[in-house]
């Protein structure tokens, strides 16, 4: 049963046992600080023990003036202890972990006192335009995707992805829709895709022969004026096998239009509905894909793999809804998985609300409390208090 689903795959030395992908999920389980929590360890290693091969942990901002609070940072060595707490943890539950590396450019607005940076000119009002980032500040930014490489490295991470979706500096600066520089950054494919070009070579050459990178990108823009083709996504993948990418994890969306809800799929848009777009990136360029969105259940996965669409499937929600829905599946038995039903409550609509602590959902009430300590702490004290009534 799901025989293609659970055939290992070796990319490089990273060697997995099944198809199926844990995604990149922001879950402000960082907190304030941006440091890992045990809150966050726990709804990692839960997943890996639910049969999980590959956690992509989080965005992780690279560059610590437009870090946003409640959202991962790898930006200092400060952070490397508690990422290697992070990566020892899914070890040792049996998992590989990869890192997101991350600048957000106008996502980080959430946070006020995070820096935004922008690739041009972008008017807000009819007083006030951000400035688009200078030539000394793609050379500082692209060195600290470098540094962020080499802490991964340092803190024990398998495999690494590149952010080049969803608005943020990289996409945005791939993005003709985005991206009105009229200097070497911009005009044609090939200057809009300097920056991210320069990001990837910068990883590269901070991580082992044998480490994977993968990139997240967008199949292409949508309702945005001049935006992203995918005749122009193709060949900037090419590029990016060429620089060092392994792997294209193929998304869609941007936050700068009603585009937005292809990031997250609800429960409206078709199952599967970007899978043909993967099919085709990973045709034409040859490389090994990832395919992205609303693949919640184990037929829709494994028919997708046997039509030989793609080489793996992000299942997201699906493990946040069931942490243990990768051991059911293999198991057969799929009657019994508490099904991710797309309704966005809890998971990311946290994001549209900063009072919102950390992520939730509708269907997994356990969420967030993977191990419940404060519930045992809770506990052992009002036990306390008891016995000493008596
Ligand atoms: C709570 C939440 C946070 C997300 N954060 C990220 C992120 O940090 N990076 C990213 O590339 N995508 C992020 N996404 C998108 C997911 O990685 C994934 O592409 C999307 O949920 C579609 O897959 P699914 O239908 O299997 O959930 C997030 C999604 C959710 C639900
Ligand atoms: S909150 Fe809704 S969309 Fe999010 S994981 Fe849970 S069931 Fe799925």
């Amino acid at each position: 049963m799901f025989d293609k689903l659970f055939s290992p795959i070796r990319i490089r030395d990273l060697q997995l046992p099944h198809r199926i992908v844990l995604p990149a999920m922001g879950t402000k389980f960082s907190g304030n600080d941006s440091y890992v929590t045990d809150k966050l360890i726990d709804y990692h290693v839960a997943r890996v023990k639910g049969g999980s091969g590959l956690n992509i942990v989080e965005v992780a901002s690279v560059h610590t003036p437009s870090a946003p609070r409640h959202f991962l940072s790898i930006s200092d060595d400060k952070y490397i202890p508690g990422l290697k707490k992070l990566t020892d943890a899914i070890h040792k539950a049996g998992g590989n972990a990869g890192i997101q590396l991350w600048q957000g450019s106008l996502a980080v607005g959430m946070d006020q006192t995070a820096q935004i940076l922008v690739a041009s000119d972008m008017p807000v009002s009819p007083e006030i335009t951000i400035p688009g980032i200078t030539k000394e500040q793609i050379k500082e930014i692209v060195a600290c995707y470098g540094a962020a490489a080499a802490r991964a490295v340092e803190a024990g991470f398998d495999c690494i992805e590149f952010h080049c979706a969803h608005n943020y500096l990289p996409h945005s600066f791939l993005s003709g829709g985005i991206n009105h520089r009229t200097d070497e950054y911009g005009g044609s494919l090939e200057n809009r895709a300097k920056f991210p070009l320069a990001c990837i070579r910068a990883i590269r050459e901070n991580i082992p022969e044998g480490m994977p990178l993968f990139m997240r990108i967008d199949a292409h823009d949508d309702y945005l004026e001049g935006g992203l083709t995918i005749e122009e996504v193709i060949p900037f993948c090419a590029m990016a096998g060429a620089a060092g990418v392994d792997v294209l994890d193929v998304s869609r969306g941007n936050i700068i239009s009603a585009g937005l809800k292809f990031e997250v799929p609800p429960v409206d848009i078709p199952k599967a509905f970007n899978i043909d777009n993967a099919a085709r990136i990973r045709r034409e360029t040859g490389m090994l894909t990832i395919g992205v969105g609303r693949i919640n259940t184990a037929q829709l996965a494994e028919k997708i793999l046997e039509e030989d669409k793609v080489d793996m499937v992000v299942m997201g929600r699906a493990q946040l809804a069931d942490p243990d829905f990768i051991n059911k599946i293999r198991e057969g038995r799929t009657e019994d998985v508490f099904y991710c039903v797309g309704c966005n409550q809890g998971c990311y609509d946290c994001f549209a609300d900063t009072n919102v602590e950390h992520i939730t959902c509708l269907r997994n009430p356990a969420l967030g409390r993977e191990v419940p300590r404060l519930f045992w702490s809770q506990a052992v004290e009002s036990a306390a208090w008891k016995r000493r009534s008596y």
